[in-house]
């Protein structure tokens, strides 16, 4: 898959990367194999995007989409991150009764809960609500240092039955450093969380994050549409998307 940009964002793009992204000709590879993947047992959805998410994958990608574009192809993105989500948890089997027969469904048996950290979250929250819509809802701000890029917690709002759930989904469209969500597990693990109940659901994320996140807590699970190839020295996902907040928001 390749990234479409104009040539002099493209020139700026190529100083901004990673060192091995300077050897590139002209376009940078946009995403990781599913092989350069699997060094990440963390990550447990196939790391190969559906054509449309490709193509959606482009839109959110290209500096010249408008807002409205921008904000389409993310939430249509999130949309088909749910049934990722949904392959993580667990499923039961009940008897129904059609209006022409008895037959066998299936419904979700897992108590979730989700966690949205701000301002990005609200994002895929709005859309996972709607699947979900008995989970409680959890807030958390932890915003990044401009300089360090170190993350400083807040403010939070937090269900009193969180540590009783089962499986607990943070939404977060990007993972960065990971610095934001170690501290966030972290706290969700002092609360009483299981880190193996715990899912983070991404549109994209950088191979560094998920080092960090695999090396501190091997027993989560991640779902992500794509895995970029670094981080360039500002802590920005690249080839990535630039700043999904600004460019959702608008602010
Ligand atoms: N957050 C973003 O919105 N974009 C990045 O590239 C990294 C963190």
């Amino acid at each position: 898959m390749h990234t479409r940009f104009s040539r002099p964002h493209m020139n700026s793009l190529l100083l901004a990367s990673c060192g091995m992204l300077l050897l590139s000709n002209s376009h940078t590879k946009a995403t990781t194999t599913q092989e350069e993947v699997n060094r990440f047992p963390i990550v447990k959805c196939s790391m190969t995007p559906s054509a449309y998410e490709r193509i959606l994958m482009t839109t959110l990608r290209d500096i010249h989409s408008t807002r409205e574009q921008f904000r389409n192809a993310a939430n249509k993105l999130i949309e088909l991150l749910v049934p990722k989500v949904v392959e993580c948890l667990a499923t039961t089997t009940i008897n129904i009764q059609t209006p022409v027969a008895p037959c066998l469904g299936e419904i979700l048996s897992d108590t979730l809960q989700l966690v949205s950290v701000m301002r990005s979250g609200d994002v895929p929250l709005k859309v996972f609500s709607e699947h979900f819509t008995n989970a409680p809802i959890n807030k958390i701000l932890i915003q990044r240092n401009e300089e360090t890029a170190e993350p400083i917690f807040k403010y939070m709002k937090l269900s009193p039955t969180l540590a009783q759930a089962t499986k607990v989904i943070i939404v977060e469209p990007m993972i960065a450093t990971g610095g934001t969500l170690a501290l966030l597990i972290n706290l969700l693990k002092k609360l009483g969380v299981a880190e193996e109940n715990i899912i983070i659901a991404s549109i994209c994320a950088a191979p560094e994050g998920l080092e960090v996140l695999s090396r501190e807590f091997p027993k989560i699970s991640v779902v992500v549409t794509v895995i970029d190839v670094c981080l360039n020295e500002k802590k920005y996902i690249s080839p990535g998307i630039g700043d999904f907040g600004d460019r959702y928001f608008g602010t």
